[in-house]
């Protein structure tokens, strides 16, 4: 692998090694120290001394955006759905996309670092929080999250906010015509009193416009609570929206994670599929132990990458990619026979109790599989 093609898998955004997910840790808290770094040379009191060291820290997170900037562009390439007939086209595709904007957008400090030098004062420089927090959004994950449930929630998002259009309208034309003759300054008009809408329908309640009629305040009640409704009502939607996203891109990535343990190969899609909306994956550093010999067993464990190591009295025995183990305690529902220690970083698909015993009514095939190989486990200890 090209060193470029390395650099790629550490900084693209989807990668979901334990290298890359430091890269992303690290320039996330990059771009915090830059946006504090800039806010604390805004407040007055802090020390000229003080004050020196967050223009340093600015001046180097400025510098290190530069550089990520230039390393980007150089690995645009590798980003394969950006692929275009040469590398300079692959590149001019980033440099327009809106990442590429923001990255480009932050680097702005640091030219004009170069050139405005010593005569950029705070004021200034505090434009650069605004072009830092940007990067935040193409950086952070769970960003393109929150993208994507807009996108799907599209049509409810916009009925519901068309329901707030028409409440918010009706609200500031109806108060307007009860509430003209007491406040014409506040109510004289559509535009100043959809003010006074829009601030009770969000139950923001500024206070300072307030129906001075009794039946005014009978619609400014109403709008609260129409206002309390139509929120609950968008809540309801982003709340769910997010919960089937999440729940969809935890199967497409568990899916992946499956097709690469070999022991499903064989099984059918239909099998995969209704064991994958089970599965949960975990990390382990070298030398956790997952299992302890004579406990209870709640799980069994399939091994996507490293090695684990299952330690019965002075044996040991390696299992390694596409192995499985913690079924023995499940299948017979007696205590784990042996202790299992992680040899490398491992990446594991856990499978709880109720989850396989659920499964072994409905995919007897697949509990076979492993029962075949707990049976040869066992005949083997003997
Ligand atoms: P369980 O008894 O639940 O917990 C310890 C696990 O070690 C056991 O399930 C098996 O998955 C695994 N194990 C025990 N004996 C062997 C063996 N001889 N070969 C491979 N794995 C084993």
């Amino acid at each position: 692998m090209t060193l470029r093609a390395r650099i790629w898998g550490l900084l693209d955004p989807t990668s979901d090694g334990h290298a890359a997910r430091r890269v992303r840790a690290l320039e996330i808290s990059l771009i915090l120290i830059g946006i504090f770094s800039v806010s604390a040379g805004t407040v007055d009191w802090v020390s000229p001394a003080a004050r020196a060291i967050t223009a340093s820290v600015t001046g180097i997170v400025a510098v290190l955006f530069l550089v990520e900037y230039l390393v980007r562009l150089w690995i645009a390439p590798e980003n394969s759905h950006r692929h275009s007939t040469t590398e300079a086209r692959s590149r001019l595709r980033w440099v327009v996309s809106a990442e590429g904007v923001i990255d480009l957008l932050a680097v702005i400090p640091a030219v004009a670092a170069a050139f405005g030098g010593a005569r950029l004062g705070a004021e200034s420089v505090s434009v650069f929080v605004l072009l830092w927090v940007l990067k935040l959004a193409t950086h952070a994950p769970g960003v393109g999250l929150i993208a994507r449930v807009f996108r799907n929630e599209g049509s409810s998002l916009g009925a519901a906010t068309i329901l707030l259009v028409i409440v918010l309208v009706s609200a500031a034309t109806i108060a307007r015509w009860v509430e003209r003759e007491h406040q014409p300054e506040h109510f004289g008009n559509i535009p100043a009193s959809l003010w006074w809408a829009v601030v009770t329908l969000t139950t923001t309640g500024y206070g300072d416009v307030v129906p001075q009629s009794a039946l005014g305040r009978v619609i400014g009640g109403l709008v609260m609570l129409c206002g309390i409704s139509v929120m609950a009502l968008l809540a309801g939607i982003l709340a769910t929206g997010f919960a089937e996203e999440v729940r969809r891109r935890e199967f497409v990535r568990i899916w992946e994670l499956v097709a690469r343990v070999p022991f499903f190969a064989d099984v059918g899609a239909i099998a995969i599929a209704d064991i994958v909306g089970h599965l949960r994956s975990r990390s382990y550093p070298a030398g956790t132990i997952v299992i302890y010999e004579g406990e209870v067993g709640d799980s069994m464990f399939f091994i996507v990458t490293g090695e684990v190591e299952v330690r019965i009295g002075p044996r040991t025995i390696a299992l390694r990619d596409g192995s499985f183990f913690g079924e023995m305690a499940l299948l017979d529902r007696k205590p784990r026979t042996a202790d299992v220690v992680t040899v490398t970083p491992c990446t594991l698909l856990v499978l709880n109790v109720a989850d396989f015993y659920q499964l072994a009514g409905r995919q007897p095939a697949l509990i076979a599989a492993i029962d075949t190989e707990a049976k040869r486990r066992r005949a083997d200890e003997r």
